[in-house]
């Protein structure tokens, strides 16, 4: 409620005689009369005060705080304003500055009704002040009242009693049956009544807290008010009825009076019922009807009857008084205060389903024992766990209240058995507490901090997840205190997609060792297993391991995670980096390759990452760094060895491919051996050799006749004639193609003398060499007899001579050169010394001399003749050459 609102309400005003409290500059003035305010219920009170404190010896000193109270303990202040009896209820309007301050109380209550003080603390150490005593609040309730009445007419002058004296200044409102009837500056209201008129009375602004209606019963003069109608008190307790009567004529005309229940002729105090609990208090115009030690019994409507001396002269108060007598039901409410300055203060009040009077004193009892006694509220600064309070009405400690207690460490219901994921689940937490305790729930977080959920004694689960497991916290709490308890929620459920690490991470080289895990959220614990192509590898364990992992390893791997409530599964692609393999080659067209087609190489090797193959031929890097060769046209020259390197970052490998060409004969080229004309009777080779590939099949043509003289490389013939002479073609042939070529041979024909002589020659010739020959075996047959192992195999050196030429041969070239000084036809002498004299000298000399004189015989002619031509290596061709001389 702000000021405004207090100020358009019903406030009382004040105007006072200061009362001053003030020692040594220390003040509290508190503008109120007498110390004392009456307001009526409901209404907004305001209360000012001013203060002063001394500033001679500390200029410094200010106001740190400052506040109202009514309540304090043991040096400890309730700040009205956090005060829960106030809540709502309190304003403060306070200004330092010109030190003073207004407490303003709006919605008055009986319970208000108190001492009320101003303390202030200042910023010096141990300063403070209380406005001591104080302004006593006094809360008014309003009652109707017969102030007097003509007995012989119904004109009755009513009195608005308050319980308090209130100001002169206030409105009086009068209702008659609800409806107002009356509103003015006096406190009384004059009019005539009639049977079942129920008035009741309030003030201007505050019309809500009217007084109790009663009923003035009137005819002629006769009536009965009751205070009240309806009376509430308890078991035991003691209640007091009242009422004013009127009748006509003089009061000394009444003969008798009393209160009945029912029978309207039987006097309570003749009731054996009531015997010795009841009693007339009142006198003259006044009735007062006292019950004492109530019982449950004796609610019930109480009527007062007074009977005149005048035959059938009487009257009954109709209807009566109800008095309801109940268990005063007595409760401890507990409010909990925030005292800013102390501590948290906890506030137990005494409660009556009956409004009870205000001077019963109360007795507090904690775990049955009395800990206090006197007023209706109790302040306690701490409550143990263990703490029950309740409280009685002193006098009647039977009756007592339940007991306050903080909350027992809470139960909490979940269901029985495993909790399956997806299913619903209701905790329940409760805690015998009084008052009921409020729940809250709470989880456990990563940090091991509880966060709040939700506030409410369920917490539900619609469809519980795995996620949801963990640790739960339920705290039951009220205004005594707070307990609480955790339970673990363990969520069953089938494995999560599994998750694949490979280890160590990054590239897998071949060789390595990998280690695949596979691991899967699933409670409980999933087993899981390694598959490939659909088959198990290794145990049913999460962890599959390669000790050297290679590229046939390559491939997509499944893991399968189970457990009782299902499974899952992930696969996992595992790639190898390896070096190249021994790599393919292909060529391309398949088949034979022929001279000047487009042939292409192909190498190709099985790597990851791809390898680069390049060709080489002969060490030197062909084409560009690709696996492809290619011969737009290939030739001859292209045939031969080639390699083809792969590589990549892990190692390299290499191939090697021969490649052939086949190609047509190239141009033959022919020759005549010997060379130069051909003697006839003589033998001469016609060679044709021509590049081909495959090698070519040869044929020799004569000119002008058809077929063929030869199918050989070299063509023979034996012994020359005359018709041989002319033009031979020949023709190198494969099956890619055909080349021919031509050579002229030419004939010379031999006279009949020299012919003779050439045959004396040859037979002198060989009838020499006959005995050379003999002579030779003679000689080397005792010399074998004689020494069966010499250095040097005479075979040996026989074929290696032409080529290995020592100091004894070029001697002999010497010597032959010598010999041939004296010969006119150094060949034809060259042979002839050899047979007659030449050998049979030497035949005298050592074994060394031997050997020179059989290599003689079989080569001599060969680099003795500077004339002979070196045609070849073939001792024929010499021979050919020797021959032509002649
Ligand atoms: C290859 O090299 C060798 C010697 O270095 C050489 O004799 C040969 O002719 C070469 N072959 C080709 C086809 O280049
Ligand atoms: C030889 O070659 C020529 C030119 O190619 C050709 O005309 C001739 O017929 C050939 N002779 C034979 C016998 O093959
Ligand atoms: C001709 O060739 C054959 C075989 O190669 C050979 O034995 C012969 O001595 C040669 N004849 C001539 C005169 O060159």
């Amino acid at each position: 409620m702000s000021v405004t609102a207090a100020a358009s309400g019903f406030v009382v005003l004040l105007l006072t005689v200061p009362v001053v409290l003030s020692q040594s500059g220390w003040s509290v003035t508190y503008d109120a009369l007498e110390s004392k305010i009456c307001a009526p219920r409901g209404s907004t009170v305001t209360i000012h005060c001013n203060y002063a404190y001394p500033l001679r010896h500390t200029p410094n000193r200010a106001v740190s705080e400052s506040f109202w109270f009514i309540k304090d303990s043991i040096g400890v202040y309730v700040d009205l304003r956090t005060d829960p009896q106030y809540s709502g209820r309190v304003l403060y309007d306070c200004e330092k500055e010109e030190k003073k301050c207004t407490l303003i109380i709006s919605d008055v209550r009986q319970s208000d009704s108190a001492e009320y003080k101003f303390r202030f603390t200042t910023n010096q150490p141990a300063d403070s002040w209380t406005g001591s005593p104080g302004v006593t609040l006094s809360v008014a309730d309003f009652q109707v009242q017969v102030r007097s009445s003509n007995q012989y007419s119904s004109h009755k002058e009513l009195m608005c009693q308050s319980s308090c004296p209130l100001p002169h200044t206030l409105t009086y409102v009068w209702y008659n049956n609800q409806r107002e009837i009356q509103r003015g500056p006096s406190p009384s209201y004059s009019s005539r009544f009639y049977y079942g008129d129920i008035v009741s009375c309030a003030v201007k602004d505050n019309e809500r807290s009217r007084s109790p209606p009663m009923l003035v019963q009137s005819q002629n003069g006769w009536g009965v008010s009751y205070a009240s109608t309806e009376i509430c008190a308890f078991r035991g307790s003691t209640v007091d009825i009242n009422c004013t009567y009127t009748y006509p004529g003089k009061l000394n005309n009444k003969a008798r009076s009393f209160w009945f229940v029912k029978d309207p002729n039987v006097d309570l105090t003749t009731d054996p019922k009531y015997s010795g609990r009841v009693e007339y208090t009142c006198e003259d115009n006044k009735c007062c009807l006292r019950i004492s030690d109530l019982r449950q019994s004796d609610s019930a409507e109480y009527k007062f009857r007074f009977i005149t001396n005048q035959p059938a002269d009487s009257w009954t108060g109709s209807p009566g008084v109800t008095l309801s007598v109940k268990d005063p039901q007595l409760q401890v409410h507990v409010r909990r205060s925030m005292n800013i300055q102390i501590s948290n203060w906890t506030e137990l009040t005494c409660h009556s389903s009956c409004q009870l009077p205000h001077h019963l004193s109360y007795v507090w009892y904690n775990k049955h024992n009395q800990v206090k006694g006197g007023k209706k509220y109790f302040l306690l600064e701490h409550v143990e766990a263990a703490d029950s309070y309740y409280c009685a009405i002193k006098g009647h400690e039977h009756i007592r209240s339940a007991s306050v207690c903080a909350p027992e460490v809470p139960v909490v219901s979940s269901p029985s058995g495993e909790i399956m994921e997806g299913s619903s689940v209701t905790l329940t937490c409760s805690s015998d507490a009084q008052p009921a305790a409020n729940y809250t729930w709470y989880k456990k977080n990563e940090r091991e901090e509880f966060q709040l959920l939700l506030e409410g004694t369920r917490f539900v689960f619609s469809s519980i997840q795995s996620s949801d497991s963990g640790v739960y916290h339920c705290t039951a709490e009220n205004e005594l205190g707070r307990n609480s308890t955790d339970i673990i929620i363990a969520v069953k459920y089938a494995p999560r997609s599994p998750s694949v690490s490979v280890s160590p991470t990054g590239e897998i080289v071949e060789g390595s060792s990998v280690s695949l895990t596979c691991s899967s959220d699933a409670n409980p614990a999933a087993n899981c297993t390694w598959y490939r192509n659909h088959t198990r590898i290794g145990e049913p364990k999460n962890i599959h391991h390669f000790t050297a992992i290679s590229s046939g390893d390559r491939g997509v791997y499944h893991c399968k995670c189970e457990n009782k409530h299902g499974r899952n599964s992930t696969s996992k692609s595992i790639d190898v980096l390896y070096a190249p393999k021994l790599p393919s080659v292909s060529v391309s067209p398949s088949g034979e390759i022929v001279e000047g087609s487009s042939v292409n190489l192909t190498c190709s090797s099985d790597a990851n990452p791809a390898a680069n193959c390049t060709w080489y031929r002969n060490h030197t890097r062909i084409g560009e760094p690709k696996n492809i060769h290619h011969f737009t046209a290939i030739s001859s020259g292209d045939r031969g060895v080639y390699h083809c390197k792969c590589e990549n970052q892990y190692g390299h490998n290499s191939i090697m491919k021969s490649l052939d060409v086949l190609y047509a004969p190239k141009l033959p080229s022919v020759s005549v051996s010997p060379n130069g004309e051909i003697v006839e009777g003589s033998s001469v080779n016609l060679t044709c050799s021509s590049d081909a590939n495959p090698p070519a099949d040869y044929t020799w043509y004569k000119e002008n006749e058809d077929s063929p003289k030869a199918s050989e490389q070299i063509f023979n013939i034996a012994d020359v004639r005359a018709e041989h002479g002319g033009n031979y073609l020949c023709a190198a042939q494969n099956i890619r193609g055909r080349h021919n070529s031509t050579v002229r041979l030419t004939v010379k024909a031999v006279s009949l003398g020299a012919w003779k002589s050439a045959v004396i020659l040859i037979t002198s010739g060989v009838f020499l060499g006959i005995i050379l020959l003999f002579t030779f075996f003679l000689i080397r047959k005792m010399r074998t007899s004689k020494q069966s192992s010499q250095p040097g195999d005479r075979s040996d050196n026989s074929e290696k001579f032409p080529s290995n030429q020592s100091e004894e041969q070029r001697d002999f070239h010497s010597a032959t050169v010598h010999f041939l000084k004296n010969q006119t036809d150094p060949i034809y002498s060259n042979i002839r010394p050899v047979g007659a004299s030449g050998h049979e000298e030497d035949d005298d000399d050592d074994d060394e001399e031997e050997e020179d004189e059989v290599a003689y015989a079989t080569v001599t002619f060969k680099s003795s003749d500077p004339r002979v031509q070196d045609t070849g290596e073939d001792p024929a061709t010499l021979y050919s050459t020797v021959t032509k001389n002649f």
